[in-house]
């Protein structure tokens, strides 16, 4: 195919040469949507696009939301109900924006079991993975901190019992726990500062996520075989390559409108499904609901958090060896915060030299056993911390902790992996043999 523009910026106009001396601005956007990309990136490479979107769509929804919008306690519920009412649109701008953060950790979740599984973290992608996390992590404390704005009886109460962990923390916990609630319980100041903090975060994503993508086009993008692009020549950087515009553009567009027509499917015809009946009921202090479960994509660390009680005995050697420092709120604290930091880490963890899970045998089962485990945590969380759930979920969080921490290192040792191809070229051409490589 002729007529790739696959090279260099080459300004054209008067005004372009004039300003590219001045601000290579258009070279910059230019060399982002040229990059060459591997042509044989999969359907699980879509979702750094849906990412994007869902955090624009965030932003968007957010900010008319904010306009709308009174972060006190006396109002916040009632102003909640004026956007489903009485705000041209409203209802769908707040259902948008509601399951807009379900699509979001959704995507996350994909995005970030996908780098797991084709190694997208190894060397020399740990700033990019790692940037991911801490993306993550604050994508995290918004969800969170949102869910508390509408003022219901589950934004209270999750509010309550979320911060309490950090009370849990020795010596300082109670003081700690005062200064990010603003007082001594979750009130007006709380509600003021999480609606202050939800508003802001979104912003510092988009900062990460700059640095994020600014981070995987200097290394250039995994791929499934995980194979690099070779660097030799020119001509072997477009055997193995395609520009992503317009190729790889039209796919995550595609794939992009697919998501949407499911999405919007859910905001208009089920816009409740993902959500708890109890947060159309306003906070109330003095009635706490029967159970508190937090929204469907905390659930995982919610479960690992509630899994280490008293009668775990890690649990009770932790309280004997530190004098009881360490209890089991505050052991479930470290677990919760800790399965979170070892799949940080897990760039250092994995020892295999190999980086897709498509050519390690032993690999693939451990991580497919990850990822029931992650599901079977989400339904524990779900359901109240007794027996079967308790044992349930504490068999999962072990599994979590074991997979990093031993399987990982132990099987870039023992595990002899398959037969890999030479080139992301060979790669292509095993899947499409009757493609050709685009003539030069
Ligand atoms: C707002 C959130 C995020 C956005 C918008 C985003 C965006 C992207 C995009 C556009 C890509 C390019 C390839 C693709 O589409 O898959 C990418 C790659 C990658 N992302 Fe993210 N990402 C986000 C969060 C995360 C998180 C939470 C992690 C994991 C902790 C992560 C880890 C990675 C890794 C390792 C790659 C490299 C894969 C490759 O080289 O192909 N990302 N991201």
């Amino acid at each position: 195919m002729s007529g790739i523009p696959h090279d260099k910026y080459e300004p054209k106009t008067g005004f372009e040469k004039w300003l590219d001396v001045r601000l290579p601005i258009v070279r910059l956007l230019y060399d982002t949507i040229m990059i060459p990309t591997p042509k044989n990136l999969n359907w699980w490479w879509i979702w750094g696009i849906v990412l994007a979107f869902a955090l624009v769509l965030q932003i968007v929804t957010g900010i008319v939301l904010a306009m709308h919008y009174t972060p006190h306690v006396e109002m916040a519920f009632a102003s909640i109900e004026h956007i489903m009412r009485n705000v041209n649109g409203g209802a769908v701008l707040r259902y948008t924006h509601m399951n807009g953060a379900s699509l979001f950790f959704l995507a996350v979740y994909i995005h970030m079991f996908r780098g797991l599984f084709y190694g997208s973290y190894k060397a020399p992608r740990e700033v990019t993975w790692i940037i991911g996390m801490l993306i993550y992590l604050a994508m995290m404390a918004t969800g969170f901190m949102g869910y508390v704005l509408p003022w219901g009886q589950m934004s209270f109460w999750g509010a309550t019992v979320i911060t309490g962990l950090f009370g849990a923390i020795p010596f300082v916990g109670d003081a700690l726990q005062t200064w990010l609630l603003g007082g001594p319980a979750v009130d007006n100041a709380t509600l003021n500062r999480f609606f202050s903090l939800h508003y802001l975060l979104p912003f510092i994503i988009a900062a990460l996520v700059i640095v994020h993508i600014w981070a995987f086009h200097t290394t250039g993008n995994n791929n499934p075989s995980g194979v690099e692009v070779r660097r030799g020549s020119k001509a072997e950087v477009k055997k193995d390559t395609l520009p992503f515009w317009p190729y790889f553009v039209i796919k995550d567009l595609f794939a992009l409108a697919v998501i949407l027509v499911v999405f919007f499917a859910v905001v208009g015809f089920m816009p409740n499904y993902l959500g708890a009946p109890e947060n159309y009921i306003e906070a109330n202090p003095l009635a706490t609901p029967a159970e508190i479960v937090p929204e469907w994509y905390f659930l995982p660390f919610y479960a690992i958090l509630r899994s280490f009680t008293s009668d775990v005995w890690v649990v009770q050697i932790a309280s004997f060896v530190t004098g009881g420092i360490v209890d089991a709120k505050f052991f479930g604290v470290l677990a919760m915060f800790g399965a979170i930091i070892v799949m940080a880490l897990v760039p250092w963890l994995d020892t295999s030299r190999v980086r897709s899970g498509k050519y390690r045998p032993m690999f693939r089962w451990w991580f497919y056993l990850l990822i029931i485990d992650f599901i079977v945590l989400m339904w524990a969380g779900a359901r109240p911390a007794q027996p079967p759930y308790s044992t349930i979920s504490l068999i999962g969080s072990t599994y979590w902790f074991a997979y990093f921490l031993v399987i990982l290192p132990l099987l870039g040792i023992i595990e002899k992996p398959a037969k890999m191809p030479e080139t992301i070229e060979e790669d292509f051409n095993n899947h499409y043999p009757s493609a050709k490589t685009p003539a030069e």
